[in-house]
């Protein structure tokens, strides 16, 4: 398998509020072991991410904490950037939508769009909040969804059902600014008439993307395009965003939802000018993979509205796929951002220092893949205790304290091999190719459970070996291979484990005394030799109950 080029996005989170583990499990952590994974294999890979900092949510949020839309987005942007960093989100750009790159990019977009007559120009009533003197875009109203009930939608989308509506669609709409009802205000606008791209749609996704996207995805997105598809405004009145670049278009903004995807291809262009690269293989070369992670409540916007988009341009490619996530829940009940009901990123790094991959490891081997899942402290304690320490910890620590018990810390070289260690080591290297198809296919919960069952396999060839008990016989020769093949085992892990657990991965190789190896050179055929190996270090450690009792309380208490 030769180089590939891969643009891999993670959904731009809104600045305007910190990220929890539903971000985390939803988006970042796939795309992060997704992109890690590429990296080891010698692809040519992007990495995009960045902050979402316009749309109706950032003005809100300034109200309600007193302090104007910039102060926000500024606020959070570095928040966000700073617990991703820490939590080893490995980003080759995490950039953000008020640059003046990404204006700029956008606004191009817009008018090349324009240039090309694919928008609808047209009048239109809208929701308009007579007592603020504003229209009501997105989420400045909420009302009755249209087509599950769900009361609480919002004017451009229901979280609930994940459709995608229109604010006039609301049934008793209510301003989010004053309370009162809206009343109809005429308003020009311009819109991306989806009715269009139905055929289109139809065959890149109904005929071409079949069997090769996620079930969950498929489903959701195959009966939006039966159900008809309808123009979207793609501007808004609001005085926050990315002003329309027309002459005519005086007060109006483009709709965030334009804008917001567009920032993937900002954010490789500042990133190619900063490597001194040309972004632009990234997004228009037909070689080029682009996979979008979001999560489920993206849907209908990466899937429908920005290929249509980028179709639209002849020029860029479209995705290939879009391995969206369902929800996370927490403790059983629906994570809520203004119940405080959530675990979040920065207050947990501050918790649990240097405990990343702990929580990387629960929220992969937990993910909400095909439904909704539930995170609960007690499960992710359990999976800390009894799978990280008690089985991939203890193997590596066992081989580790022998090698320097019986070898002086040098990896024995051995004359014998029999059967059983034939078997053992045609399976052990047949790891790196079993998790790195599922990884290909989206499928990180197998995958990362077949990083475990590596340190199982590990912990039974040692248990049915009991080299403990040779080093006392005549057979002492014997343990040389057992060693031997241990500390292979080792190496392995430290490779397969690294998408998921970069940290961690990092430190077995340290104390084995290894570099960077690639995913593909590591065969039954081309083994792993170590030489001199450093010391044990603690790679897992145990969590307490006290620990978690304290978590649940402050879970309960709402701080
Ligand atoms: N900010 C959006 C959200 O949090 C996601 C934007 S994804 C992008 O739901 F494609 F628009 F960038
Ligand atoms: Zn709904």
């Amino acid at each position: 398998m030769g180089s590939k080029r891969y643009t891999v996005t993670a959904a731009l989170p809104y600045a305007n509020g910190p990220i929890h583990i539903g971000h985390l499990a939803g988006a970042y952590v796939p795309a992060d072991i997704f992109s890690r994974y590429l990296r080891l294999c010698d692809h040519d890979v992007a990495f995009i991410c960045g902050s979402d900092e316009h749309g109706a949510a950032i003005p809100i949020r300034a109200k309600k904490d007193g302090i104007s839309p910039k102060e926000v987005i500024d606020k959070y942007h570095l928040l966000i950037k700073k617990s991703f960093s820490e939590f080893g989100i490995s980003f080759d750009n995490y950039s953000r939508t008020s640059s003046k790159i990404h204006h700029q990019t956008a606004q191009e977009f817009f008018k090349d769009l324009n240039s090309k007559n694919i928008f609808l120009e047209k009048e239109s009533e809208q929701l308009y909040d007579e007592a603020e003197n504003q229209f009501l875009a997105d989420r400045y109203v909420v009302g009755e969804c249209p087509k599950c009930g769900f009361k609480e939608a919002y004017g451009d989308q229901c979280e609930s059902c994940g459709s995608s509506l229109n604010p006039t669609e609301l049934i008793n709409p209510k301003s989010k600014l004053s309370g009162n009802k809206p009343v109809f205000k005429k308003t020009k606008h311009w819109f991306l008439p989806l009715n269009n791209f139905e055929s289109f749609l139809k065959k890149w996704f109904l005929v071409e993307n079949k069997d090769k996207w996620k079930t969950n995805v498929f489903g959701q997105v195959k009966s939006w395009i039966n159900e008809g598809l309808k123009p979207r405004a793609i501007t808004r009145d609001l005085d926050w965003g990315i002003p329309v670049p027309l002459d005519d278009a005086d007060n109006k903004v483009l709709y965030v939802w334009f804008d917001a995807p567009i920032g993937y291809i900002s954010a490789t262009k500042e990133w190619a000018l900063s490597k001194n690269k040309n972004w632009e293989p990234y997004w228009k070369d037909d070689k080029t993979q682009l996979i979008h992670f979001i999560g489920k409540d993206n849907i209908v916007f990466h899937c429908i509205i920005f290929p249509s988009i980028l179709k639209a341009t002849n020029e860029y490619i479209l995705p290939e796929n879009v391995p969206a996530n369902e929800f996370l829940n927490l403790e059983g009940r629906k994570i809520s951002t203004s119940k405080n009901w959530a675990i979040w990123l920065h207050e947990y790094l501050v918790d649990f220092p240097y405990m990343q991959d702990p929580l990387r490891y629960t929220l992969t081997s937990n993910a909400p893949e095909n439904k909704d899942n539930d995170f609960t402290w007690k499960d992710f304690q359990a999976k800390n205790n009894n799978e990280l320490v008690a089985i991939f910890g203890n193997f590596v620590n066992r081989v580790v304290v022998l090698t320097h018990k019986y070898y002086d810390g040098n990896s024995p070289e051995f004359s014998e091999i029999n059967d059983s260690d034939k078997e053992i080591l045609r399976e052990i290297y047949s790891f790196p190719k079993i998790i790195g198809d599922l990884i290909e296919n989206y499928k990180f919960r197998d995958a990362v459970n077949t990083v475990i069952d590596l340190a199982r396999t590990g912990n039974k060839y040692l248990a049915d070996e009991e080299p403990w008990k040779l080093i006392k016989t005549e057979k002492s020769e014997r343990v040389k291979t057992i060693m031997n093949i241990s500390l292979q085992i080792c190496a392995i892990l430290g490779l397969v484990c690294e998408p998921f657990m970069p940290s961690t991965s990092e430190k077995l190789k340290n104390i084995l005394n290894i570099g960077t190896i690639s995913w593909n050179d590591v065969s039954l055929e081309n083994p792993i030799n170590l030489k001199k190996i450093n010391k044990a270090e603690l790679i897992f450690r145990k969590i307490e109950d006290e620990e978690i009792e304290r978590q649940l309380q402050k879970l309960n208490e709402g701080k």
